[in-house]
C-alpha cells in the first residue's frame, strides 16, 4: 500500500509521519517512509534553489517543476515493493498543488504513481506560516492560501481522508490511524 501525507509546509506531516509508521510498526506492518525531495542529487539542487531569493519566481517554479518530476522518476522502483507499507511525505501532487500550469505539470508527472490512500492534513494558512519560520508576510499567506485550496480540490480525484492539522499532535496523530484503519483491516478498538 502507498501512502501518501500531503499539506501546506507547516502542517507537521514529518512528524504525523513517523508516528503512524510506528504505530504501523507495532500492529505487525513492515513500513518504509520516504520524504520528497529526495536525498539523490537531484532532490539536493532542488533544496539549494529552494534557497534562493528567486525561487518564488514563475522562471525557477518551472525549473523546480521540472526538477521534482525528474527527482521522484528516481525513486519510481521503490513505490513498487508490495512487502511493505510505503508512506510518503509529499508526491506528485505536492507538484499539481504548488507549480503550474496545471495541464504541463500534470503532462511532467504522467508516469507518477497513484496514491491508494491520500492523506491531506488541512490547516489554515497564517497558522502553518506561524508555525514555520516563513515570514508572516501577506504575499506568503496568500500564496498558501492558494495551495490550499488546491489541495481541497485535488483531493477528491483520489481515495483520500481530509484530515484537521489543528486539534494538537496527539489528536491529529489518533485520527489518522482511525482514518488508516479501515483501508489495512486494524480493529478500530485497538487506536489509542
Ligand atoms: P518540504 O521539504 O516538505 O518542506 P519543509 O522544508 O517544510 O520540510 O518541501 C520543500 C518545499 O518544496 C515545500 O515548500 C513544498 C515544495 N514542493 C513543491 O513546490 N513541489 C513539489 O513537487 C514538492 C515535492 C515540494
Amino acid at each position: 500500500m502507498y501512502i501518501v501525507f500531503e499539506g501546506i509546509d507547516g502542517v507537521g506531516k514529518s512528524t504525523q509521519i513517523q508516528m503512524l509508521a510506528e504505530w504501523l510498526e507495532s500492529n505487525g506492518f513492515r513500513v518504509e517512509t520516504l520524504v520528497e525531495p529526495t536525498d539523490s542529487e537531484v532532490g539536493k539542487l532542488i533544496r539549494n534553489l529552494l534557497q534562493h531569493p528567486d525561487a518564488q519566481s514563475d522562471k525557477f517554479q518551472k525549473i523546480l517543476a521540472l526538477l521534482f518530476a525528474a527527482d521522484r522518476m528516481m525513486i519510481m522502483d521503490k513505490l513498487e515493493d508490495e512487502s511493505k507499507i510505503i508512506i510518503s511525505d509529499r508526491s506528485f501532487i505536492s507538484s499539481l498543488a504548488y507549480q503550474e500550469p496545471a495541464e504541463w505539470v500534470e503532462t511532467l508527472n504522467r508516469y507518477a504513481k497513484k496514491p491508494d490512500l491520500l492523506i491531506l492534513l488541512d490547516l489554515d494558512a497564517k497558522k502553518s506560516v506561524a508555525r514555520t519560520s516563513g515570514e508572516d508576510t501577506f504575499e506568503n499567506v496568500n500564496y498558501l492560501t492558494d495551495v490550499r485550496q488546491n489541495y481541497l480540490k485535488l483531493a477528491e480525484n483520489y481515495t483520500h481522508e481530509i484530515i484537521d492539522a489543528d486539534k494538537g499532535i496527539n489528536k491529529v496523530s489518533s485520527d489518522i490511524k482511525k482514518a488508516v484503519a479501515p483501508y489495512l483491516g486494524i480493529c478500530p478498538d485497538c487506536i489509542r
